[in-house]
């Protein structure tokens, strides 16, 4: 009976000082998690709602998009806690604005995804068959989602642009059937610097520049451009400010119904030379109601930051009728 009745007390102590020791833990955990919650919930930016007259002035307006009122419900709010600070919008878009592509009045598009070596490219799909033009501006060495697009939809007709014709000229020309043209293409004409992606990484060097609107009038000679891709190093800032109403774009009567672009940083020594006109650009596109950015997507490359967007034209009504149901 002895031994018996001592490990019973010993039994008991254990027992006691383990509902100690649990109840330490829990306070422990507890507290930890009450300090994990208020950083968490100290650093999670909240939403900030429209005005209800802001909606319904948005809602009364006939003219304005449904899917562009849908895209600026949804964006804008997500979008104010960054307003003011260039550097937390450029890195909170792509994650603040996620949430924003399953939205309802998108339905009325058939997006299809076209993937290069590197990265998914998208097109809304047309509904009737028709020609259409696309423009590659920055070629990379990589036509696949070029070609891949050519496969799901063969009427299209090619222009890519690229200041370095090393394998660009013959992979757009004989690998696609597109048309190809040496020149950097940005928002001024003549001799200029410009980043180039090279063997070696990103070099600076001096090319041959054309502005994006007479590129599109006197060299590609269309005044609609169904499809654009822009991969250019840092020069997409000097064609995106030109996209807007009463842009050099608007002003020479050429539209453009859909674009993939990628958006360069730290290219340049000073990272506001980027982040600025990536922040008014958005901005703008909320003042504008014009198009909807959709497909953010943050880049981690290297030591570089990037966010690509695919934008819809939904303010004009050759584009809309075209691409919208
Ligand atoms: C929107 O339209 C409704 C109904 O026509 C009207 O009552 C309301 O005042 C309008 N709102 C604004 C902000 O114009
Ligand atoms: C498209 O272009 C081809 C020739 O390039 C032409 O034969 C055809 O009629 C055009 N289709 C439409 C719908 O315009």
């Amino acid at each position: 009976m002895e031994p018996y009745n001592y490990s019973l007390l010993n039994e008991k102590r254990e027992v006691r000082r383990s509902n100690t020791y649990y109840c330490r833990n829990l306070i422990w955990t507890f507290a930890g998690a009450l300090v994990l919650y208020i950083i968490v919930s100290s650093r999670r930016v909240k939403e900030i709602p429209l005005s209800q007259e802001e909606i319904e002035l948005l809602d009364n307006d006939t003219t304005i998009s449904p899917l562009f009122k849908a895209f600026y419900k949804c964006a804008k709010p997500k979008l104010l806690p960054f307003k003011g600070d260039i550097k937390d919008f450029w890195y909170n878009y792509a994650s603040a604005t996620e949430q924003c592509d399953d939205l309802g009045a998108y339905e009325a598009l058939d997006l299809r995804p076209s993937k290069n070596r590197d990265e998914t490219k998208y097109v809304a799909f047309p509904h009737r068959n028709e020609n259409l033009t696309m423009v590659t501006l920055g070629i990379g060495h990589d036509v696949s989602a070029e070609v891949g697009l050519k496969t799901l939809y063969s009427n299209i007709e090619f222009f890519g642009a690229d200041p370095s014709p090393e394998q660009n000229k013959d992979l757009y020309e004989l690998n696609l059937g597109g048309k190809y043209f040496q020149y950097a293409v940005s928002d001024q004409n003549g001799v200029s610097e410009s980043v180039i992606l090279e063997k070696e990484g990103y070099q600076k060097e001096t090319t041959q520049h054309i502005s994006i609107d007479v590129f599109f009038k006197n060299i590609v000679q269309r005044s609609k451009i169904d499809i654009l891709w822009i991969d250019i190093e840092g020069n997409e800032y000097a064609i995106l400010k030109e996209l807007h109403k009463n842009g050099k774009l608007d002003r020479e009567g050429v539209k453009i119904c859909q674009m993939n672009v990628e958006m360069h940083k730290d290219l340049n020594d000073d990272p506001n030379t980027e982040m600025q006109p990536f922040y008014d650009f958005v901005w703008k596109v909320l003042d504008d109601k014009k198009y909807v950015l959709m497909k953010p997507y943050f880049v981690v490359f290297d030591r570089f930051r990037f966010i690509r967007l695919f934008i819809v034209n939904v303010g004009d009504k050759e584009c809309t009728d075209l691409y919208v149901k």
